[in-house]
């Protein structure tokens, strides 16, 4: 495995416009309302990073189960069995371990606790937790800001390329519940949903726009995103 400095976003034209991808090590924030495919894009990226460099990935499922996700991405062309090193775990599987440890509530802690084993026993190059707010859901917080800043602290140790979904309303100019996640993030991936009439009628199109990349000389656009055959592309001039 070559030590690439730069993780592809396996978007069609992107990668150029972001001096060659996203920095190896960056904690991503992939922001978007439902269905703007922020599951998609990251999974994708774990994915092919597995297929084609041997990297280990973990892509912690925290809303979906382990098959709907699976048979999700392999309807777009990525079967599980087709990539040996991407490992999903969905929440049942982690309440499992992390019960195990008598942790609970105290969920960041015993997730903090429980990707450091991951790591050791599969590996963790590339990590994805989807979402960011189904985990704050199982986790009550005093203090949220310090507890979100702890836990960035703690994803940063495991020196992986992170990549943290976060919901966001349709309308929110939010990109993360508690706020600190966009300063504490250093990369953040906005897919954008917009109403666009054509003629009598209403369409909706995907939008891709990097608005934060630390130490990258990135533009600011926001690109019209295509998927066909699972594939993603931009369109831009
Ligand atoms: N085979 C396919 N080809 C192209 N687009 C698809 C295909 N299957 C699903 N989609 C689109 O992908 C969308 C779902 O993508 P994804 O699950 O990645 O979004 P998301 O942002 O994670 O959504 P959520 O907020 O619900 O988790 C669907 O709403 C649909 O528009
Ligand atoms: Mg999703």
């Amino acid at each position: 495995m070559s030590v690439d400095a730069r993780v592809s976003t396996r978007v069609a034209g992107l990668d150029e416009r972001l001096d060659g991808g996203i920095p190896r090590g960056h904690i991503v924030l992939v922001a978007g309302p439902p269905g703007s495919l922020k599951s998609t894009f990251a999974y994708r990226i774990l994915y092919q990073e597995a297929k084609e460099r041997g990297a280990a990935s973990l892509y912690l499922s925290m809303e979906q189960s382990r098959a709907s996700l699976a048979a999700q991405m392999a309807s777009l062309g990525m079967s599980p069995d087709g990539a040996k090193g991407v490992h999903i775990i969905d929440v049942r599987s982690l309440r499992r371990e992390i019960e195990d440890l008598r942790e609970q509530p105290q969920w960041l802690l015993g997730l903090r606790r429980q990707l450091g084993r991951y790591k050791e026993e599969i590996g963790c190059d590339l990590l994805a937790i989807d979402s960011l707010d189904a985990l704050y859901a199982l986790t009550p917080m005093e203090n949220p800001r310090n507890e979100v800043f702890h836990f960035f602290e703690e994803l940063r140790e495991l020196n992986a390329t992170t990549f943290l979904v976060s919901e966001m309303g349709r309308d929110s100019v939010r990109m993360a519940h508690h706020g600190v996640e966009e300063f504490l993030a250093d990369t953040i991936v906005h897919l954008r949903m917009r109403e666009i009439d054509i003629g009598m009628s209403t369409s909706v199109r995907r939008y891709i726009g990097v608005v934060k990349m630390r130490g990258v000389d990135h533009d600011l656009d926001y690109y019209p995103l295509i998927v066909e055959g699972g594939a993603f592309e931009i369109v831009s001039e």
